[in-house]
């Protein structure tokens, strides 16, 4: 298992561009099962999760192909297994987006139970629930999910909590559905917001889109395009705490600014200095950091996926500050080896109080999820001395070339195989 040595040196100082979301990117990849018709697909990231749903469109049998630049075509001219197996659906959840798509297109999924990860439970009864309203019969046996529907039918959903893939999982089977169908409640990242654009580029006709209510009129046929995925915004908002943990100056370039509002707003309530024009953000670290509280949202509120890394930049930060995780249970598992590193963290049920700023030392940690390996990473950079972290298999599912990125901008780092 690869390993990541990171030793603290000068302030990052550069230019980064910043890569498609994968989150974004996965639904768009799955939306592919729509249609006979080609997708091209532009600004994709190369990380494990879209190599994983890659190798699960193939075998669902789905033409995938990968060109240079961060395109692929994707085409289901005919699709000849309904059925996202285990052993994908464990290494990632986001599997679950096919759900939605089979059934729509064939009448028929067979989805894995995702099970608990190491932020949380993570049902799916919303999405079943829904599907369900459409006209899906849906059961659960042996850990599967398998539905069918005859032909879905258009119906009004409210969903209970907000659910990102649940409402990505819904759109695209109500455009595919006979009728209307409106969703409330829904999500309205801008993940959903792009998914909507490239299904109404296909033919579908989806409004509201990042609204709560999104109305979906069912059409009978879907059809090929092309179209370019937003850029990642947690990637970019990590960036951005690197820069201003390490008092270092960075340029993000090809970014989308506005989709990092709450992000942005809290940084420089802690005294960084941001500055951000069309596709671009300038940050620069302050000697002096200010202790805010933060509280984790559904957006435009402040994302889930940046408060580990929030976290780490609070350790630094002069005061205490409340972190309030609102959205899974069990999102905490990088406080405890932050702490190990000498961060002085006290963990109350969905909050965590952090008194800084604290010297932190460099050790041995192991990353337990996605976001947690990139606060590790940050903390790593202002560490006396080296960190190494195990399992950067998480990071390499969602965060493409972090380690070229950092070094390009002053950073020590080397994989460790
Ligand atoms: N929930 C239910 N039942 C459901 C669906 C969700 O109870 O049927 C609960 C979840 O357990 C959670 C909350 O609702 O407590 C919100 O979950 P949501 O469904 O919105 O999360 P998701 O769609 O599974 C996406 C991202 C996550 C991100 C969350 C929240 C993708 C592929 N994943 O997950 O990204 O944290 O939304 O914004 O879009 C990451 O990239 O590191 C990541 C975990």
């Amino acid at each position: 298992m690869d390993k990541l040595k990171i030793t603290a040196g000068r302030p990052l100082a550069g230019t980064v561009r910043i890569s498609g979301a994968k989150n974004s990117a996965l639904p768009a990849m799955a939306a592919a099962l729509l249609t006979s018709g080609e997708l091209l697909l532009e600004n994709l990231p190369f990380v494990n999760d879209i190599f994983t749903m890659r190798r699960l469109l193939r075998e669902l049998g789905v033409s995938v192909e990968f060109e240079a630049d961060h395109a692929a075509r994707l085409c289901a001219a005919t699709i000849q297994s309904h059925e996202a197996p285990y052993d994908l659906v464990k290494t990632m959840r986001a599997s679950v987006l096919v759900l939605g798509p089979l059934l729509a297109r064939t009448g028929r999924a067979r989805v894995s139970l995702p099970g608990g990860c190491a932020i949380g439970a993570r049902p799916i009864n919303l999405h079943i629930k829904a599907l369900e309203k459409l006209g899906a019969e849906v059961r659960t046996e042996h850990g599967y999910v398998e539905a069918t529907a005859a032909g879905l039918v258009g119906s009004e959903i409210l969903f209970d909590k907000i659910t990102v893939t649940g409402t990505e999982n819904l759109m695209m089977a109500a455009a595919l559905a006979q009728g209307r169908t409106v969703l409330e409640n829904a999500a309205r990242e801008p993940e959903v917001v792009d998914l909507a654009e490239l299904l109404n580029k296909m033919g579908a006709k989806i409004e509201g889109a990042g609204t709560q209510t999104i109305a979906i009129e069912g059409v009978r046929q879907l059809g090929g395009t092309s179209h370019r995925i937003i850029p990642d915004r947690i990637e970019a908002g990590t960036f951005l705490v690197a820069a201003a943990i390490t008092g270092g100056e960075l340029v993000l370039v090809d970014t989308n600014p506005g989709h990092l509002s709450a992000v942005i707003d809290k940084l420089r309530e802690a005294g960084v200095s941001i500055e951000a024009s069309n596709g671009k953000i300038r940050v620069r670290g302050q000697a002096e950091l200010k202790a805010v509280d933060v509280i984790t949202k559904e957006y435009p509120g402040f994302a889930t996926d940046m408060q580990a890394q929030y976290m780490t930049l609070m350790t630094q930060a002069t005061g205490t500050s409340v972190i309030t995780e609102n959205i899974f249970e069990n999102r905490f598992m990088h406080a405890s080896e932050l702490m190990r590193m000498g961060a002085s963290i006290r963990l109350d049920g969905s909050r965590a109080i952090v008194t800084g700023k604290t010297r932190l030392s460099g050790a041995n940690v192991i990353a337990s999820d996605l976001r947690a390996s990139a606060s590790l990473i940050l903390a790593a950079l202002v560490a006396e001395g080296s960190t190494v972290i195990d399992r950067v298999y998480h990071l390499d599912r969602g965060y493409e070339k972090i380690e070229d990125k950092l070094r390009s901008v002053g950073a020590e780092i080397e994989r460790l195989k």
